[in-house]
């Protein structure tokens, strides 16, 4: 990459150029109006390089905010993401080069992985899973999370992951809402040298809970579990008995692919929706694209199953380009902060796709992890899941990427399935902390209140004016919120909850999110989820969650706590609080900060003003409008007591 004309603005080198598939700024503008001007031609032309069963009649119809793409399109997810590669030339290819954090290795062709995924879809079938159930899986980042995953796929069956790092609450929550009777697990996972205890936490979610039908576990840390007769069963089990051959059947384009529950401004997660045709057309694109897949990658992407980077761009978009990729199933700093750029050399990653939280802590490790590490063979880097400070993208430009790796900083959400804004690398000049350009077929746009598209950087809310073939159908089980949530704001237009501006290049440049959910690295976290967590302990009377600016995690979580009569604010319940939390909803909620208050500060109509409070713990001190405040010696006595800290 050169460094013109601006030392900020760096242009695709033309190395990279000469290359990509798309080569300059000017041919991503041409092919961009034409995608916005006919964008079901250009979807179509998209999909037809998928595997279809039957094609579709009509591309899309829209009547906001229901979408139907492909109609009357039939398929099965998993001939695009697996047989039409292991039918033919890439049979032999390494589709998934497994890491784990113990440092055991394992390859799977794109045979052996379809193989895999044709036995454990006989095991499901086994178990009475049918096309349309919907099936828990609470894996570790091991190839078996993606195999149960396609497994589900190929039946039809709609897969809803939880992270491994959510607790046995969580996991209770997701299966009432989703209905889901069947769960797919390990007896644990490695994380930091420790074993997660994920059998464990799942006995624990389903203790006295009769309507599961099964438990299949992987067996993969080898600690000791608790069995179930007639509902748990080991995999290997299973397995062992299952034929390998599967003939899959097709689904409508529109059969549900997976639920995948995220936070919002409630304690409830909404339990996002995706369906088949559409969502596999936008993760296909955006990864042949913004990530220009080529078979002679080795592509890594250090997400988790658990969150849609997983779905996405580990599972779905990467397997149906017949690319070969790197799955690590640990942390990053295990044994020490070496281990990413140590895989990186040794598995000879290419292309390399991670969050900015991850890299604010390798920076602040220091740079004598990396140094001494060969990263030449990487081409292309990526980044994920908050804005990008440019601090750190110079440094993961310059120490990773050798100041010759395009970064391509991608926006994008759950509810969007695939990225949406961000550069393409042979095309677009970069500048660190922009996402850059719409995507081909993405009409994003900047609105103020009044439905104004903002001039040039002004702040308002982020949109979307044109339907998409990956966006997300509905939240399971709640069309109104889904109303409410996307599509109320401005009619017909769908809001991301995100605040943004672009600059007179035209760059997104995203500021942050509108709604009460906090970005914790680069984890969504409704302050809702946290409050409602702590108020469910039997010492907290009321609780108000905020976050602060935090240099490695993006924001921290704040939580003012006032407690009920006949409970003391001592250090010990101030950690039980913090631990309560950790158990009720998973480690990365834990309140950072936790303040016992006398009181919260709140409207003349009894409304926590949780605005005065983010002030608070970002600056010290409250000023601005406080005529809203019914009692001003509550903000006071906060502000003495965060001062003496
Ligand atoms: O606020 C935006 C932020 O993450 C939110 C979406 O979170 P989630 O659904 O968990 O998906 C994360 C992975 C796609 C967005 O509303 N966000 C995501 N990517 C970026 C970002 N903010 C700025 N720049 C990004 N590249």
């Amino acid at each position: 990459m050169s460094q013109k004309p601006s030392p900020d603005i760096y242009k695709p080198s033309k190395e990279f150029s000469k290359q990509a598939r798309i080569s300059s700024l000017a041919e991503y503008k041409r092919m961009w109006q034409e995608s916005i001007a006919q964008p079901e031609k250009f979807w179509a032309e998209q999909a037809q390089e998928l595997t279809w069963r039957e094609p579709w009649k009509k591309v899309l119809e829209w009547k906001a905010p229901d979408a139907k793409w492909f109609v009357g399109g039939k398929l099965n997810i998993t001939e695009s993401c697996l047989d039409r590669h292991a039918t033919g030339p890439r049979k032999n290819k390494a589709a998934i080069i497994f890491e784990g954090e113990p440092g055991d290795r394992r390859t799977l062709t794109y045979a052996q992985l379809h193989k895999e995924v044709c036995q454990f879809a006989n095991v499901l079938i086994g178990q009475g899973v049918k096309s349309k159930d919907r099936v828990l899986i609470y894996m570790p980042m091991i190839p078996e999370a993606a195999i149960a995953m396609l497994a589900c796929a190929r039946l039809g069956a709609v897969h809803s992951v939880v992270f491994g790092g959510f607790s046995a609450e969580s996991i209770a929550d997701r299966l009432s809402d989703s209905g889901a009777v069947h769960i797919i697990t390990a007896d644990g996972g490695w994380r930091r040298g420790k074993v997660v205890p994920l059998k464990d936490n799942v006995d624990e979610a389903i203790k006295g809970n009769r309507e599961i039908k099964s438990v299949i576990v992987y067996q993969r840390t080898g600690q000791q579990v608790a069995m179930q007769k007639d509902r748990d069963h080991w995999w290997h089990e299973l397995t062992a008995t299952a034929s390998s051959r599967h003939q899959a059947k097709a689904f409508d384009s529109e059969h549900p692919l997976f639920i995948l529950y995220t936070s919002g401004s409630t304690g409830k997660p909404k339990g996002i929706l995706h369906t088949t045709g559409g969502y596999l057309t936008g993760t296909y694109t955006t990864c042949k694209y913004i990530f220009d897949m080529r078979d002679d990658d080795i592509y890594w992407c250090t997400a988790d199953v658990g969150w849609i980077t997983g779905h996405s761009y580990i599972v779905y978009g990467p397997l149906a380009m017949g690319v070969t990729q790197v799955i690590y199933e640990g942390a990053p700093n295990f044994p020490d902060f070496g281990r990413f750029w140590k895989m990186i050399e040794d598995h000879g990653v290419t292309i390399f796709y991670t969050a900015p939280t991850a890299i604010r802590a390798f920076i602040k490790a220091g740079d004598a992890f990396v140094e001494n590490h060969d990263l030449s063979s990487l081409r292309l880097l990526g980044s994920v899941g908050e804005p990008i400070n440019p601090e750190a993208w110079r440094w993961y430009h310059q120490k990773i990427g050798g100041g010759r790796c395009p970064i391509v900083d991608t926006w994008w959400q759950t509810e969007t399935g695939a990225i949406m804004i961000s550069p393409l690398p042979g095309a677009t000049p970069l500048e660190p902390g922009t996402a850059t350009l719409p995507f081909f077929g993405v009409d994003a746009a900047i609105l103020d209140d009044s439905g104004k598209e903002c001039k040039a950087n002004e702040q308002g809310r982020l949109v979307i004016r044109k339907p998409w073939p990956s966006m997300t159908r509905t939240i399971y089980g709640d069309k109104a919120r889904f109303k409410k949530t996307y599509w109320s704001d401005y009619e017909g237009l769908y809001t991301a909850g995100d605040s943004a501006r672009r600059d007179k290049r035209g760059n997104f440049w995203i500021v942050g999110r509108l709604d009460d959910v906090l970005n914790v690295s680069g984890h969504r976290l409704g302050t809702a989820e946290v409050e409602s967590a702590l108020v469910g302990h039997k010492a907290v009377a009321e609780a108000a969650v905020v976050g602060r600016p935090d240099d490695l995690k993006g924001q921290a979580v704040v939580a003012f706590v006032t407690l009920k009569a006949g409970f003391d604010e001592t250090p010990t319940l101030q950690k039980e609080l913090r631990d309560h939390v950790g158990k009720v909803i998973g480690a990365i909620a834990k309140p950072d900060d936790l303040h016992f208050a006398p009181a919260l500060p709140k409207t003349r109509s009894g409304k926590i003003i949780r605005r005065l409070l983010k002030e608070l713990v970002t600056t010290g001190s409250v000023s601005g409008n406080l005529t809203t405040l019914e009692d001003f010696s509550v903000i006071e006595s906060l502000q003495q007591r965060l001062a003496k800290r």
